[in-house]
């Protein structure tokens, strides 16, 4: 079996991927597997960012956005949705000083609406903490829907139209993409899907218009620094055209 660091080792380092996203998928199924509730399958989920996000460090990727909770997940039962948010904010608490040491700023991608005064509170400590530091971002998917911020940006930009700020014509992509949770973040490098499926589910619709995507039939909880490492070698073997020819 390939070892993480015999991979890793051989990756272009001119080549890593700047912005990877990932849709974290298979916290239930690996629950069900292991005779465990769902949330002990989420909680397995979220200690598996901590080494994926070190992954990343470790190679230089600059931005990792991470699916952590969607506009669908709505429809979930409410002992789940609770669940995830506790997660969320235990995640927020525990992990934000760490990531503050290793230079590392949280981002927030998605809306505050609806979600309990107390997540909110939790998200905003761990931005406000993290918020000047350089090394690299972690941007949270959490009450996120890419038609949602599509339709978000469409109202800011009709807004300003008829303020008579901005002119239907000079409505382009570059202003549009201005418009959306994380404009600096607009362009997706790689796509990771876990646990074999081959969907979109809503995410990030916009900023994925030409990322490599890879899905892994790993489940997320078992995700490995070496599976990583393996879908950045899958990336550095392909070449991006962005429509055009070599
Ligand atoms: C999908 O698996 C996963 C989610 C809906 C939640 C993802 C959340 C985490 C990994 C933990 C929180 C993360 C952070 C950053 C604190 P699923 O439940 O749909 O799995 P299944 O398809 O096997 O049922």
């Amino acid at each position: 079996m390939e070892k993480a660091q015999d991979i890793a080792a051989l990756l272009d380092k001119d080549k890593i991927p700047r912005h990877v996203a990932i849709i974290m998928d298979g916290n239930g199924r690996w629950a069900e597997r292991q005779g465990k509730s769902r949330i002990e399958g989420h909680e397995a989920g979220a200690r598996n960012v901590k080494e994926i996000t070190e992954a990343c460090q470790e190679l230089g990727v600059k931005v990792l956005t991470l699916y952590a909770f969607s506009t669908e997940n709505w429809r979930r039962s409410k002992q789940e949705i609770d669940s995830l948010f506790h997660l969320m904010g235990r995640y927020m608490k525990q992990y934000s000083g760490q990531l503050h040491k290793t230079n590392v700023r949280l981002l927030h991608m998605g809306e505050n609406q609806g979600l309990p005064e107390k997540t909110i509170e939790d998200i905003q400590k761990g931005l406000e903490l993290t918020k000047d530091n350089q090394n690299m971002d972690v941007c949270v998917g959490f009450n996120y829907g890419g038609r949602r911020e599509i339709v978000r940006a469409a109202r800011q930009i009709a807004d300003a139209v008829q303020a008579g700020t901005l002119s239907p014509e000079d409505i382009t992509e570059e202003v549009f993409a201005q418009h959306l949770y994380l404009p600096e973040h607009s362009e997706v490098d790689l796509l990771i899907r876990t646990s074999g499926e081959f969907r979109i589910s809503n995410f990030m619709l916009w900023q994925i218009s030409y990322s490599e995507i890879v899905v892994s039939p790993t489940l997320w909880p078992d995700f490995s620094k070496d599976d990583f490492y393996k879908a950045i070698r899958d990336y550095q073997s392909r070449l991006r055209r962005f429509g055009g020819r070599p």
